[in-house]
């Protein structure tokens, strides 16, 4: 069978580090290149420096390496973007145009690009969230995902571009830090915990959100990549759920390792975006049409997070 050669754009962040990695594992080396618009990155396979708003050189990278498939994932979050967001509708979208118009013009047979939780907002039901449902986001980065996954649509409908994306939710991961978004407590809680016993979040305490572990979020990623095409009956943007917690359970269950820590609450400008977005996600579409099922729960995260950060994080004595 032929190998897909694999460029992943925005590739140093959250989900590029675990990707990277997993593609690479999974394809070969030699046929996943990294690229991001950072100077220089550590990574086992080749690495480019590419910013994604520069067309040229996004398409002389695809040509010039022979690029069957890209993972898009290049974006300004959304507690980033609400600081300057002109820019993140910018990045948010030529971005995604640049890769798009590169599938349609059929230098590219697939292209994964995520969109995210943020589509949702306050009009939307906030529980077991539906795919199908009001969607009026009030943030930037919301509008920019929403806008991106009618565009999508668009590609696959209009140009027959195999384009497939799923709605991240929170994703917690212990090999990198979090990019500027709303759920990015649920990881720095882990560090603080372990280095300082104690955590001030930035969101209150009964503020749930849907969550997902990052191998779950990887698997996710591959999995809708690999299907056959004709199961992709979505070009949208499919829900997937694993989970949903609060800054109060988050920390009870972390108690359960670290009797002695102590969590208070001084929400900021991100708790209006959390109140807007769902808690729960309903993803029986995602189920149905190409199997998709999670692996991770709170309990199950939390004692991963601790076993692996533990061996990484030096803890004062
Ligand atoms: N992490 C989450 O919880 C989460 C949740 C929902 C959706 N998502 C989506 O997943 C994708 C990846 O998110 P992440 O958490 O890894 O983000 P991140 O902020 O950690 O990483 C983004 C990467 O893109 C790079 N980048 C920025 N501008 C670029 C440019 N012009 N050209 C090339 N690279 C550029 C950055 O240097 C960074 O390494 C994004 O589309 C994001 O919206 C993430």
């Amino acid at each position: 069978m032929n190998q897909p050669k694999i460029l992943v754009i925005g590739a140093c962040g959250q989900v590029g580090t675990e990707l990277v990695e997993n593609l690479a594992e999974r394809f070969g080396s030699d046929n996943v290149i990294a690229s991001d618009i950072r100077d220089e990155a550590s990574f086992q396979v080749k690495y480019l420096k590419l910013d994604v708003m520069d067309r040229a050189a996004v398409k002389k990278a695809v040509v010039d390496n022979k690029i069957t498939e890209v993972y898009h994932l290049a974006a300004l979050l959304s507690a980033t973007a609400e600081k300057n967001p002109e820019f993140g509708w910018k990045l948010n979208m030529d971005g995604l145009f640049s890769v798009l118009d590169l599938a349609k013009d059929g230098l590219l047979k697939k292209v994964f690009w995520p969109s995210s939780i943020a589509v949702f907002g306050p009009t939307t039901p906030r529980n077991n969230t539906p795919q199908y449902t009001v969607i009026e986001p009030t943030t930037v980065y919301g509008i920019s995902k929403f806008a991106g996954e009618r565009w999508c649509q668009y590609y696959h409908d209009r140009y027959g571009v195999d384009v497939r994306s799923i709605r991240y939710p929170g994703l917690i991961g212990w090999k990198s830090l979090p990019g500027g978004g709303t759920t990015d407590y649920a990881v720095e809680i882990f560090h603080e915990a372990l280095e300082h016993g104690k955590y001030t979040s930035f969101l209150s305490a009964d503020t749930a959100l849907p969550m997902m572990y990052m191998s779950d979020a990887i698997k996710a990623t591959i999995e809708i990549m690999q299907a056959p095409s004709e199961k992709i009956k979505i070009r949208s943007s499919y829900n997937i759920s694993a989970m949903s917690f609060n800054p109060d359970q988050i920390a009870k269950e972390i108690k359960k390792h670290i009797p002695n820590f102590e969590i208070d609450y001084n929400p900021d400008f991100r708790q209006d975006i959390a109140n807007n977005w769902p808690a729960s996600i309903n993803d029986d579409e995602a189920r149905l049409h190409w199997n998709w099922s999670s692996d991770f729960n709170l309990e199950r995260l939390v004692k991963e997070m601790m076993d692996n950060l533990k061996s990484t994080i030096i803890v004062p004595q």
